[in-house]
C-alpha cells in the first residue's frame, strides 16, 4: 500500500520544519531540550542516544540504518561517536539535504549514505546491516507493521534494531483515549500492540524501557525554553504559538496520568 493523502501531507509538513529547523532560535530550543544541534523531531536526547549507541555496539566497520532520519539527528551524531558506517533514510528530500550537508561539517561524509525512501519499501537488499535505529517514527506513519517486517528483511541475522516510539495505554475508557490522541503525534493509533507487532514480524523484545517521564520532563523544558524566545520564535514558526503551547500541557497531563507513553524497545531477529 502507498502513502495515504494525511501521510504525504505530514511528509511536506516534516520538509517545512526541517526548513526551519537550521534557524538559530530553533537549534537553540534543540540544544536546550535535546542537547543536540541537528533540529531534531523527535524526543530522543542525548543521553537516550548515548545508551542506543552503546546498546547497538556502534564502533568502526559496523553498518547501521537509520528510518526517519530527518536532518541527521540521532544518525550523524551516533555515526561521530561511535564511528560506525550510516545509512540514513526518510520521506522528505530537505531534511536529508541539511543532513548531507552536516555530514561534511562533522567529518563523516565517507562513512555516511543518504536515501530518501518510504520505511515500508526499502531500497536494500535482505541482511544489508548490522544494526537499525529509528526515532518515534513508527507514531509518525500509518503502516507500521509493514514497516517492521521491512527492518527484519534488511537486518542482518544476529543485528539488534534499537527503537523508540509514543503510544496510547491500551483499556482506556473513550474520553481518556481521546485525550491522549490529541496530544500526539498525527498517525499514534494503532489496532495491535507493538509486542504483537514485534512478535508477528519475526522480532524478539531484549529490552524495554519506560521514557515516559523523561519525556514529560523534556515537554515542560520545551515549554519554558520557547516561552523564553517566544519573540523569536513566533514569526518563525507559523503556528498559534499560545495553541501550540497550550497542546504541549495537555500532552504533559496525560502523560503524567500514563495516558500516553514513550518506550524504547531493543529487539533482535528470532532465530
Ligand atoms: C519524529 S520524526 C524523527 C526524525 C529524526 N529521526 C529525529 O529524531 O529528529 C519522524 C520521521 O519519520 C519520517 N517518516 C514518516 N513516515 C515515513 C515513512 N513511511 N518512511 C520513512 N520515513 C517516514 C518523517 O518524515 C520524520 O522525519
Amino acid at each position: 500500500m502507498g502513502l495515504t493523502a494525511a501521510e504525504l501531507a505530514k511528509r511536506d509538513d516534516f520538509a517545512a520544519q526541517y526548513r526551519r529547523s537550521t534557524q538559530a532560535p530553533i537549534r537553540q530550543v534543540d540544544c536546550a531540550v535535546c542537547g543536540c544541534d541537528y533540529g531534531g523531531t523527535s524526543w530522543a536526547d542525548r543521553a537516550e542516544v548515548d545508551g542506543i549507541i552503546r546498546a547497538l555496539g556502534l564502533a568502526p566497520g559496523v553498518s547501521l540504518l537509520e528510518i526517519g532520519a530527518g536532518a541527521g539527528w540521532p544518525s550523524l551524531y551516533m555515526a561521530r561517536q561511535s564511528g560506525c558506517e550510516v545509512t540514513l533514510t526518510d520521506l522528505p528530500f530537505d531534511g536529508l539535504a541539511i543532513a548531507a550537508k552536516r555530514a561534511v561539517e562533522d567529518h563523516v561524509a565517507d562513512r555516511c549514505r543518504l536515501a530518501v525512501a518510504d520505511a515500508a519499501h526499502l531500497p536494500f537488499a535482505d541482511a544489508s546491516f548490522d544494526a537499525i535505529n529509528h526515532s518515534d517514527v513508527l507514531c509518525c506513519l500509518v503502516e507500521k507493521q509493514a514497516v517492521l517486517a521491512e527492518c527484519r528483511r534488511v537486518l542482518r541475522p544476529g543485528g539488534l534494531m534499537a527503537f523508540s516510539v509514543i503510544y496510547i495505554r491500551e483499556g482506556l475508557s473513550k474520553p481518556d483515549h481521546a485525550a491522549a490522541a490529541e496530544t500526539a503525534p498525527e498517525f499514534v493509533e494503532s489496532e495491535r500492540s507493538y509486542p504483537e507487532m514485534l512478535d508477528a514480524t519475526g522480532w524478539e523484545i531484549v529490552t524495554r524501557d519506560d521514557l515516559t517521564a523523561r519525556f514529560s520532563e523534556n515537554c515542560l523544558r520545551k515549554i519554558g525554553v520557547e516561552e523564553s524566545l517566544r519573540g523569536d520564535l513566533e514569526p518563525l514558526m507559523g503556528v498559534d504559538f499560545d495553541a501550540r503551547q497550550a497542546r504541549m500541557r495537555r500532552r504533559i497531563e496525560v502523560l503524567n496520568k500514563g495516558h500516553l507513553k514513550r518506550e524504547l524497545f531493543l529487539v533482535r531477529p528470532r532465530p
